[in-house]
């Protein structure tokens, strides 16, 4: 099994960071392939709303999307990070997901049917305040809008209260990621939490 990362925080270090390569190495334990982006060392710019897409052949925008696009399609599985900004995902995370509409079609249904559909996928958000339910309205429509896109949803997983501390102090949460990760490598993945 090939699983890709995405950190949409710009930070290469920071919670999300941290929180997306405990699933990793969960899975990478369990004898997955990995590999992690960091958009805070791409440049990945917004979709240009040019529908060349639908035309031709792919994203004819010329950024770091090319090699992800090209990951995305060979892998099996991607684990999508984002910090919550603002009581929603990053700008990073909002322009990764916009140039998504590359690989798919207008009817939000799997250009790449037989390939795609159904990619497993596992979210991951870390938030400074310590109570997720404030924010979980958002949580539910952003897990709705990636299942729309036809993302086989396998766990969403938010960890809470890194305001006061980082994230990675936190063992439980880590080994509930290292967890995930590896259910996820072992294709036995149950919705664990939220
Ligand atoms: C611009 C900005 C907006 C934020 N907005 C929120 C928010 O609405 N709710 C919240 O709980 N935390 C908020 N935070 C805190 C981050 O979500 C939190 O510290 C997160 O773990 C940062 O992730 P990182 O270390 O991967 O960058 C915000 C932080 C920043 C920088």
């Amino acid at each position: 099994m090939k699983i890709i990362g995405f950190n949409a925080s710009p930070r290469k270090s920071g919670n999300t960071a941290w929180a997306i390569g405990q699933i990793l190495e969960g899975a990478a334990e369990a004898g997955a392939g990995t590999r992690m982006f960091n958009s805070g060392e791409l440049n990945i710019n917004p979709c240009k709303g040019c529908l060349g897409c639908v035309k031709g052949d792919g994203c004819v925008v010329a950024d770091d999307m090319r090699p992800i696009y090209a990951e995305l399609k060979e892998s099996d599985a991607l684990v999508f990070g984002s910090p919550l900004y603002m009581a929603q995902m990053s700008g990073q995370a909002k322009v990764f997901t916009d140039r998504l509409f590359a690989q798919i079609t207008p009817r939000f249904s799997p250009r790449f049917k037989e390939e795609n559909a159904g990619k497993k996928l596992i979210l991951v958000f870390t938030q400074g305040n310590p109570d997720q339910s404030k924010f979980q309205a958002y949580y539910d429509y952003t897990k709705s809008m990636f299942q729309m896109l036809e993302f086989d949803v396998q766990d969403f997983i938010v960890a809470t209260g890194t305001r006061s501390g980082q994230a990675s102090d936190n063992i439980e949460l880590r080994d509930l990621l290292r967890e995930s990760g590896r259910k996820l490598a072992l294709g036995s993945t149950q919705l664990a939490v939220n």
